[in-house]
């Protein structure tokens, strides 16, 4: 099943899929979805009618834009507003457009892993926001983030939607928030979407659409093996499976194997054995509740300085300040 002779892996994800598929229950990273086809079935997945967390936070960040800015200038207008993972920033044009027909003297700086993502966005902005200063930093958060605070004393309030958050495992966000927080100075605000516990078969449905956009998004990861690495994965014999635990508030999904079968990935030189009703784990999306995320800030070094959420309370904006 595994090759003897020690393997030299050539990227990131030709060792986690190796490490991933040779380990015992199997899992991969739904860092993986997100290429060309993934982020386009994520967009599609945003409009979904069962998938609630984009809508909830964009009606949030609507009907609050004026408190929000206000809370993020705290008397100071100038300030730069930092995206984690800024996607098509649709729902950040809603706060963008109102600080800059409001006066405040705000640099956007959105950071993203992919170029063409912030080619997108820089484009878009210039056309609907022609006054707005914009500094797309390309690269993962950190690195980027290390290059603004080196450039000068301007505040920072940062960005990070869509509860990006909960697809971390809460020792990881600890380890992330930590680090956001390292960088963060006193005035600093630290902007985060929270998806919260809810009933559960209103999470179920999210993950889990009758249209099948979620179970392609979630085999995505698997034709990605198929083209970048050589493997030869049958997408139609894996299931896309969601299981929701109401008391931890951990969604996960899963690829199940229909029947026993040998997958080979010729790239790694990998032949997987699968037994019949066999599991990959891909992704966890985490729900929260008010006691959780105030343990997380705690952990990290950061204390709530407010919170802006839907009248349902079903999803929270939580504004973080380093304790
Ligand atoms: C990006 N992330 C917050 C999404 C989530 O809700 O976990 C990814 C996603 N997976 C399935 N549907 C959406």
């Amino acid at each position: 099943m595994q090759k003897s002779t020690q393997v030299l892996f050539k990227t990131q994800f030709e060792e986690d899929v190796y490490k991933g598929l040779s380990d015992f229950p199997k899992h991969l990273s739904s860092k993986y979805f997100y290429d060309q086809k993934g982020d386009k079935l994520f967009q599609d997945i945003m409009h979904m009618p069962e998938y609630y967390l984009t809508r909830k936070e964009y009606d949030i960040l609507k009907q609050h834009t004026a408190e929000i800015a206000e809370k993020f200038a705290m008397g100071n207008p100038k300030f730069k507003l930092i995206e984690l993972g800024a996607g098509d920033g649709k729902k950040t044009k809603i706060l963008l457009k109102y600080l800059s027909e409001n006066n405040f003297d705000v640099k956007y700086q959105p950071i993203d892993i992919s170029q063409s993502v912030l080619d997108g966005l820089e484009k878009s902005l210039h056309k609907e926001l022609p006054d707005l200063q914009v500094e797309p930093q390309h690269g993962t958060y950190f690195e980027a983030l290390e290059k603004i605070n080196l450039e000068n004393g301007t505040k920072k309030v940062i960005l990070f939607l869509g509860s990006n958050i909960g697809n971390l495992l809460h020792e990881h966000a600890i380890a992330f928030l930590k680090s956001v927080q390292e960088l963060m100075q006193e005035d600093d605000l630290l902007f985060i979407g929270f998806d919260m516990k809810k009933n559960p078969q209103t999470i179920l449905d999210a993950y889990n659409d009758p249209s099948g956009i979620t179970e392609a998004f979630n085999k995505n990861v698997l034709a990605r093996i198929n083209t970048e690495l050589d493997g030869n994965f049958d997408l139609d014999k894996f299931l896309h499976w969601e299981v929701y635990d109401p008391e931890t508030g951990t969604a996960k999904s899963y690829l199940v194997a229909k029947e026993a079968q040998t997958v080979s990935i010729d790239k790694l030189g990998l032949l997987i054995d699968f037994a019949p009703w066999e599991t990959i784990h891909t992704e966890i999306s985490q729900k929260y509740d008010d006691k959780v995320v105030a343990w997380l800030a705690d952990n990290a070094g950061l204390k709530i300085e407010t919170e802006f959420s839907d009248p349902e309370k079903e999803y929270k904006n939580f504004v973080f300040k380093k304790c």
